[in-house]
C-alpha cells in the first residue's frame, strides 16, 4: 500500500509539474504531493483490496489552463477524497461531480453524462440525505486560482454495481447551490477526468 501511495503522490507531482508552464508553482505541487501522501499514512488505513483510484483533472476546450487530479481510496467509514485543481480563476467556487459515463472526449466534456445517479434521486450536496451519488460539492479556489479538497464521503463506492470506477469527474465553471434541479446551476463544464485504477493511469494519459 505505502509504493502504491507513493506512486500516486509521485505521479501527480510529476502530472503538475509538466502540464504547467510556470515553475513558481513547484513548490505547491511538491507541497500537495507530499501533504496527500502523509495524509493518507497519517489518518487512514486502507485494505489491499481497494486501491487508490485517480482521475487527472483535463481542462475542457476554452479551459486549457485548468488541470489537477482527484483521489479515491476506501476507508472503513467511507471514500476519502482528495482532489487538487489550478488554473481556476481567483477567489471562485466552482461544482465538483462524479458523472455518469468515464467519456471526457466532447471538447465541452459533455459525453460525460449527467450526475452519477444509480438510486435515482434528487440534486443535493455531499452532506444531503437526498442526492445523487455523485454530488461532491463545491471546489473553492485561493487568491492563486488553487483549489484543494479533502472529505471523507459516505455515499461514494468503489466497488460493486454502483462503483464509481470508470465514470468521471467534472468540474463546472460555477456554483454548485446544491438544491436547484437537476445539477445545482453549476453551468459549463471546464474540466473532465476518468476515475481508473491508480496502475491504469499510465495508460490514460
Ligand atoms: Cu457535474
Ligand atoms: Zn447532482
Amino acid at each position: 500500500m505505502k509504493l502504491k501511495t507513493m506512486l500516486t503522490a509521485a505521479s501527480a507531482a510529476v502530472f503538475l509539474s509538466a502540464c504547467s508552464g510556470e515553475s513558481d508553482h513547484s513548490a505547491a505541487h511538491t507541497t500537495v504531493a507530499e501533504h496527500a501522501e502523509h495524509e493518507m499514512h497519517a489518518s487512514y488505513e486502507y485494505p489491499a483490496t481497494n486501491g487508490v483510484y485517480v482521475a487527472m483533472l483535463h481542462g475542457t476546450e476554452g479551459n486549457e489552463n485548468v488541470h489537477g487530479f482527484v483521489m479515491f481510496t476506501q476507508d472503513e467509514d467511507g471514500v476519502f477524497v482528495a482532489a487538487h485543481a489550478e488554473g481556476l480563476p481567483a477567489n471562485s467556487v466552482h461544482g465538483f461531480h462524479v458523472h455518469e459515463f468515464g467519456d471526457c472526449s466532447a471538447p465541452d466534456a459533455t459525453s460525460a453524462g449527467g450526475h452519477f445517479n444509480p438510486h435515482g434521486r434528487d440534486h443535493g450536496g455531499p452532506d444531503s440525505e437526498e442526492r445523487h451519488v455523485g454530488d461532491l460539492g463545491n471546489l473553492h479556489s485561493d487568491e492563486n486560482g488553487i483549489a484543494h479538497l479533502e472529505m471523507l464521503d459516505h455515499k461514494l463506492e468503489l466497488n460493486g454495481p454502483n462503483s464509481i470506477i470508470g465514470k468521471a469527474v467534472v468540474v463546472h465553471a460555477q456554483e454548485d447551490d446544491l438544491t436547484s434541479q437537476p445539477v445545482g446551476e453549476a453551468g459549463a463544464r471546464i474540466a473532465c477526468g476518468v476515475i481508473v485504477a491508480d496502475d491504469e493511469m499510465e495508460h490514460q494519459r
